[in-house]
């Protein structure tokens, strides 16, 4: 042990906070590690876990007396004195003119919500019902809201939307974190911990612990027993979110994801599917202006179903319009109506449905992309198996073993056949079917790789 620095000294000590403030410092003067104090402290015949070391140091009130005493013996000091200051500090907190604790910080992370909100009732009360009915949950078990579907459906915007109808109810504060999981560069876990630590009030001096587990360890001791509402968006996977759950007893977590999250088992899970007809309508007319949507009823309509009541389009399509005040809807359903130009006009500014497309496309396996360009093919938006196979050049079980990847990407969708036909049909919107046929096209000579028909 080098010791580069004084030891502390506990006299100066007036608050609780000046208190703990003295004791990391003298971990600092100590060198040692949580672990290796816990270690030292059991030499001593004495307790003390980990977990309540860093809980300990990590907020400002006054430690219990025992956990003094095995803490300055682990550092390799005498632990009178420090007992002797921590029943001084004590018996002046306990006088009338002490001063006022700290108040708990409380963090209130949320993004703006969406002003024009639209529909999405039945999904906002599920939601609720999953994150407040806790007492469905067993009681080691954080309360988990999953929400997935495809890329642009609205995930982001229907959880900040719920997340913000329920701040009342999270007292303790809400933490966000955009965990980037369908870009080439998701977020670390140890980053959002860092982030949520700080934002929970762990004092700016608080040695940060190195390994993910210490620091989920202190997020989760920091989290328990509050009202805190986490919400984890556009996660990529379990592993990521894992040490990202908080402790239990109060806080609850709503993750959202384009894919189905399988080994994490939510309390609940919502599957967002695009706008119901009516629901895209109401959109646009929020968007664009509802006395031009009442003018042109049919081109509305229209309009919602060449974006496949997908609300990234219907975004997209909108804001063109609130642009074009003069332009009557159905000049923009004309342009739409061109299938060849379908995917060039539905963009604006950052926003654009092809660039989610190619997101989309890029996360899909390789013998999937080879697939997928294969729908590019197809001439109608729904189509049997058996058609599937033809193209493939395999057999009609087969198809359905090569469409399963898209399926799960939630690019297409199965609908299986009545009773007795064993044969499945499948859906694919029309966005999907014209961004595929670009890269048909793009990728020709990729398409016909062996590997597309299994072999
Ligand atoms: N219910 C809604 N009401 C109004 N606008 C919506 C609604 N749902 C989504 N939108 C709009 O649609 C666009 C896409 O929504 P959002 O970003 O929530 O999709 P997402 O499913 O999170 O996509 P990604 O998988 O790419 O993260 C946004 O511009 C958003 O404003
Ligand atoms: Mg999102």
């Amino acid at each position: 042990m080098s010791h580069s620095n004084a030891v502390p000294s506990p006299e100066t000590a007036r608050t609780p906070e000046e208190f703990v403030r003295l004791l990391r410092r003298l971990r600092a003067w100590s060198e040692l590690t949580y672990r290796e104090l816990e270690v030292r402290a059991q030499r001593h015949g004495l307790h003390l876990a980990r977990s309540t070391t860093a809980a300990v140091l990590g907020r400002g009130a006054l430690p219990r007396a025992g956990f003094v005493h095995a803490y300055v013996a682990a550092c390799g000091l005498t632990p009178e004195p420090w007992l002797g200051a921590r029943r001084r500090i004590a018996a002046a907190a306990d006088t009338p003119d002490a001063p006022h604790p700290v108040p708990a910080v409380v963090p209130a992370q949320l993004p703006s919500d969406l002003a024009d909100f639209t529909g999405r009732e039945a999904e906002l009360a599920s939601i609720e019902a999953g994150l407040t009915a806790t007492d469905a949950t067993a009681p080691g078990v954080v309360p988990l809201v999953a929400v997935s579907g495809r890329a642009g459906v609205g995930k982001t915007a229907l959880a900040v939307h719920a997340a913000h109808a329920l701040t009342e109810r999270f007292t303790n504060g809400t933490l966000f974190v955009d965990l980037r999981g369908a870009s080439g560069t998701p977020a670390e876990p140890r980053d959002v911990l860092v982030r949520f630590l700080n934002a929970l009030g762990l004092p700016g001096a608080t040695p940060v612990p190195d390994s993910v587990e210490e620091l989920a360890t202190l997020y989760r001791t920091l989290s328990a027993h509050r009202d805190i509402l986490v919400v984890l968006d556009n996660a990529a996977s379990e592993r990521q979110i894992r040490p990202l759950l908080p402790g239990v007893g109060g806080p609850v977590v709503l993750v959202t994801s384009r894919h189905r999250l399988t080994s994490t088992v939510p309390s609940r899970s919502v599957e967002l599917e695009p706008l119901p007809a009516e629901q895209g309508v109401e959109l646009l007319a929020r968007i664009a202006g509802a006395d031009r949507v009442t003018a042109e009823p049919d081109a509305a309509a229209d309009l919602v179903r060449l974006c496949d009541g997908c609300p990234l389009a219907l975004r997209v399509a909108g804001a063109r319009l609130a642009c074009r005040r003069q332009w009557p809807l159905d000049r923009l359903a004309g342009m739409l109506r061109d299938e060849r130009r379908r995917l060039d006009e539905l963009a604006i500014g950052d926003l654009a449905v092809r660039a989610c497309l190619e997101q989309e496309y890029a996360a899909l396996p390789d013998a999937a992309r080879r697939t997928f360009r294969m729908l590019g093919l197809l001439a109608a938006p729904r189509f049997p198996a058996t058609a599937a196979a033809s193209l493939l050049d395999c057999p009609a079980d087969l198809a359905d073993t090569h469409l399963e990847p898209l399926v799960d990407a939630g690019l297409l969708t199965a609908v299986p056949g009545e009773d007795g036909d064993a044969t499945t049909t499948y859906r694919v919107p029309d966005l999907v079917r014209l961004y595929a046929r670009e890269r048909a096209t793009a990728e020709r000579s990729a398409a016909w790789h062996p590997a597309l028909t299994g072999g």
